[in-house]
């Protein structure tokens, strides 16, 4: 009875202490590797005051986890948050922005409730995007944080183009952008409406019509002015790119990070370690555009693409693993269900990742390549209380965080696990 008194100020989020102490079994120190027995986590307001192992219990109100591992929040770095994965091909013509932006609201929660506390969002019509991210700022929506891309850039056809209908529609995606002076702009034009980050598709890719997923499509040249307006403006560039080409000329354009990555061969591989270019290669998706995706109405044309991609890239995820390439967790969650992000983790453990790895490229590898080191992907003191816990040993068995029991977000409890009392 006395310990459910010290819960409803936790659910109703009143602070009557001044501040609160998470307690658990064991934490996951993603620096170092290590799993750290007795993890006490002072919490002031959103921010992690201390951290200690073992000895006495801090005063505060306390969370007592016992029989949880805890672990900081997990990162996506490729997600659509205002996309959904049962509306593909034509079925995604039929819904406004606007919608998909209030469907944004439920998979900003389910995402936040599966573990990932942040999101870094590539690519979304109308800027709804940004919308989802000031929203969640601002307490109107329950949701991860966001780094957010806007429209995604592209050449005329191309992958980030609409080429679903006839030429008498005229339809256009927004970030189409052809030639540097033009791209340019389009950058320009992202960053004044909020992007945190720009995302260009260098090559084709398997869910656009009509493109060819392994051919080049931003020249080099594109590229290059894309990067060097967007690194002037302290912005992050994510070329989605699949063919081997288009993979060598976006690191050599100076991209942040390659999005699939799926043909990489050994030059890019080499070229990516050299360039400290990271990858984000969303390895789990094929498991849903194979199975559930022509329900979802994915194109015939898209399914064959995928067939031909996935198994390489898979096999090209453990290559680049393999020769110590920076890695980072990018899902592209939205093509599959919200919420549904973290079940990469385990195939990422399957096609060459030890889990220690495989959490880092989701925490700490995630949050360098933000610059936010010092505030997500890690716990430490001075860093957001951005928590999740799960009941075992996630480093003995990664699937686990397919089912995590406990969320915090910014010192707020968003979940408790259900037998907790
Ligand atoms: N958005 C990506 C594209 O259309 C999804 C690729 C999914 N397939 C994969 N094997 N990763 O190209």
């Amino acid at each position: 009875m006395f310990r459910i008194l010290f819960i409803i100020p936790l659910l109703l989020n009143v602070n009557c202490f001044a501040q609160t102490v998470l307690i658990a079994d064991h934490l996951v120190d993603v620096e170092t590797g290590k799993m750290m027995a007795e993890p006490r986590i002072v919490i002031a307001d959103d921010r992690v005051s201390s951290i200690t192992f073992g000895g006495p219990i801090p005063n505060g109100t306390l969370i007592d986890l016992s029989g949880h591992t805890l672990l900081p929040g997990l990162i996506d770095m490729h997600a659509h948050l205002t996309a959904s994965h049962l509306e593909h091909g034509y079925k995604r013509l039929a819904s406004s922005q606007t919608r998909a932006a209030l469907r944004g609201v439920k998979h900003a929660k389910a995402t936040l409730q599966a573990g990932v506390t942040t999101v870094r969002n590539l690519g979304a019509p109308g800027f709804t995007d940004v919308a989802l991210r000031d929203a969640i700022a601002d307490e109107d929506v329950i949701g991860p944080r966001m780094y957010v891309s806007g429209p995604s850039l592209g050449i005329t056809g191309g992958h980030c183009d609409n080429n679903l209908l006839a030429y008498e529609f005229q339809a256009e995606s927004e970030g189409v952008a052809d030639g540097p002076w033009e791209a340019a702009k389009a950058v320009r034009r992202n960053i004044k409406y909020g992007a945190d980050v720009i995302k260009i598709c260098a090559t084709g890719g398997v869910l656009s019509k009509g493109t060819k997923v392994g051919v080049q499509q931003y020249s080099l040249e594109e590229m290059k002015k894309i990067v060097e307006e967007a690194h002037r403006r302290g912005k992050i560039v994510a070329a989605h790119a699949h063919g081997t080409e288009g993979v060598y000329n976006a690191i050599l354009a100076g991209v942040d990070s390659v999005e699939h990555a799926s043909f990489i061969d050994d030059k890019g591989i080499a070229l990516a370690k050299k360039n400290g270019t990271h990858l984000s290669m969303d390895i789990y998706v094929t498991e849903y555009i194979l199975g559930e995706g022509e329900k979802a109405g994915i194109l015939e044309e898209s399914l064959e693409k995928e067939r031909k991609t996935g198994g390489t890239q898979r096999e090209n995820f453990r290559k680049a693993v393999n020769a110590g390439v920076k890695m980072v967790m990018g899902t592209d969650a939205g093509v599959y269900p919200h919420g549904d992000n973290l079940k990469q983790l385990s195939r990422m453990v399957e096609f060459g990742m030890s889990p220690i790895e495989a959490i880092q490229a989701a925490s700490i590898n995630a949050s360098k390549l933000l610059k936010q080191e010092d505030h997500i992907g890690v716990l430490k003191a001075g860093a957001y209380a951005d928590v999740i816990a799960v009941k075992g040993n996630p480093l003995s068995d990664i699937s686990i965080l397919e089912s995590v029991q406990f969320v915090m977000k910014g010192g707020k409890t968003i979940k408790l696990p259900a037998d907790f009392e």
